[in-house]
């Protein structure tokens, strides 16, 4: 999971053995990242295993062997993620262009592996590895995972946690909804308050919370040790009453409103003709992109429910330039098609039939985009009328329902070509911990990634749902407690 580009497979297998050597290979400028993958693989092998499994740059035969090749005669149909992972009686070969193809490798090779791999005391053997070959490329660029930390906070070692589960799936990108109208989450010391006062609560009116700039950082880069890429929103001029509350000269009538706990949408709007609103704009975006190595930037737009039409335009034509400004592309919710997305400019999809005109014509004309249907695609739906978590503005959404759909082809008229990959949201008015957000991320999470890494050609339920039923078990080892749909036949069930 997901399903490979291509699988050979050759009668026979490989064994991890108490001897088995990491050999990590390369140019001296590309061996770097290889041990780095390398170290993570033996991090994950050596509890379970109890092998010694040295990581080392000495050439050999044998064992598992990590090698970049980025400039290797066909390598280059590898693309920027893609990786080959040769299994014979002798060794496992991984080879990949870069670190990231390494890293998406070893999440197959840990899948080739009984489950028990994944606990943390010494499991019985043996570690038998399939023999064959696979070569993989993904199908999209974006494949992402959005967690709100708005409705309620999530600190770091949560975020991780979600993190390494949304590697195993080769999911590369992790969008974090940063401000909404119950909490701000991120520190912008030019306006202290947003955190102190603005993240004080949340939904609920718990005690809500913030990450520091160090905390932030810490995120983003235990992100990239995963291979992901974080992308930050900020969600205007919407979703704002949290930055309202907190400073009264945002609001046009220059009073604050109070504090929000509850999860109605749409109340909340920045005062677009007030000079102060770009001031405040500028200063939020020139922080954040200064503390995010990725090129995006998520700047909302959703639910404006509160902000005129025109003022709407007239807000999207003032801020899309200060993104572009302090380096970074705009993201933006669909409903950035009915103002003027900026040249390059990417739109999340939120909808549900994809029937939108003003998306295929922004798409038409160079706007790119990320899918995200909410009947489809969002995390946070029931599955059906029994979860007790989630919401259903967007009906039940059973695992078929949230796998059984095309990208390519789901927003009519829009080019196949405009579509940029997939991400599944979570939004999390309902959910306060890690066992919640598992919940509801599994099985679904799996399938989202799918749609975005495996070929269309592999598209098939009957085969996926045997595919996933496999990954209950390893879910288990891992600590994950998933929904049992009934749609999936679980070895254990
Ligand atoms: C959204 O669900 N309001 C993007």
């Amino acid at each position: 999971m997901p399903a490979p580009a291509s699988v050979r497979p050759v009668e026979g297998s490989y064994a991890i053995s108490p001897d088995t050597r990491i050999r990590v290979s390369g140019s001296d400028r590309s061996a770097r990242p290889a041990r780095r993958v390398g170290d993570y693989l033996a991090g994950l092998l050596r509890p379970s295993t109890a092998y010694r499994l040295p990581v080392t740059t000495r050439s050999g035969d044998d064992g598992i062997r990590l090698r970049l090749t980025p400039d290797a005669a066909g390598a280059r149909k590898l693309g920027e993620e893609g990786y080959r992972l040769k299994v014979t009686g002798r060794a496992i070969t991984l080879s990949a262009r870069s670190s990231a193809g390494l890293f998406h490798g070893v999440q197959t090779l840990r899948q080739l592996l009984p489950t028990s791999v994944e606990r943390t005391t010494r499991q019985a053997g043996p570690w038998r590895v399939s023999r064959g070959t696979i070569t993989d490329v993904p199908r999209y660029a974006w494949r992402g995972a959005m967690l709100d930390v708005s409705r309620h906070f999530f600190g770091v070692d949560k975020v991780k946690r979600y993190i390494d589960q949304l590697a195993l799936y080769k999911i590369n990108t992790l969008h974090l909804h940063l401000s909404d109208d119950q909490g701000w989450r991120i520190a912008i010391d030019s306006w202290p308050r947003l955190t102190t006062y603005g993240g004080s609560t949340q939904v609920g009116g718990g005690p809500g919370g913030y990450y520091t700039k160090d905390d932030y950082r810490e995120i983003v880069s235990y992100a990239a040790s995963r291979e992901l890429t974080v992308v930050p929103e900020i969600d205007m001029p919407g979703h704002t009453n949290a930055a309202l509350a907190s400073y009264a000269e945002l609001n046009c009538d220059g009073v604050a409103p109070p504090l929000y706990t509850g999860t109605e949408v749409g109340f909340s709007s920045l005062c677009v003709p007030k000079e102060v609103t770009y001031d405040f704009v500028d200063d939020v975006i020139r922080e954040l992109a200064a503390l995010t190595p990725g090129p995006y930037l998520h700047i909302g737009g959703d639910e404006a429910h509160s902000t005129s039409h025109e003022d709407y335009v007239a807000f999207m034509d003032r801020v899309q330039p200060v993104v572009a400004k302090y380096g970074k592309t705009v993201v933006g919710w669909h409903q950035l098609t009915g103002a003027h997305p900026a040249k390059g400019a990417i739109a999340q999809y939120w909808g549900t039939d994809g029937s939108e005109k003003e998306v295929a014509e922004a798409a038409k004309a160079g706007t790119r985009l990320v899918l995200s249907p909410a009947n489809r695609a969002y995390l946070d739906m029931k599955y059906d009328a029994n979860t007790p978590l989630g919401q259903s503005w967007a009906g039940y959404v059973e695992a078929k329902q949230s796998y059984d759909w095309d990208p390519g082809t789901y927003i009519k008229d829009a080019p196949a070509s405009s579509v940029l990959g997939v991400e599944a949201p979570l939004w999390t008015e309902t959910l306060e911990t890690s066992s919640h957000i598992e919940y509801m991320a599994f099985p679904r999470l799996p399938g989202i990634a799918e749609l975005g890494w495996a070929p269309a050609s592999a598209h098939n339920w009957d085969e996926y749902k045997v595919r996933v039923a496999a990954q209950g078990p390893r879910w288990d080892a891992l600590g994950i407690e998933y929904y049992h749909s009934p749609q999936i036949p679980w070895p254990n069930d």
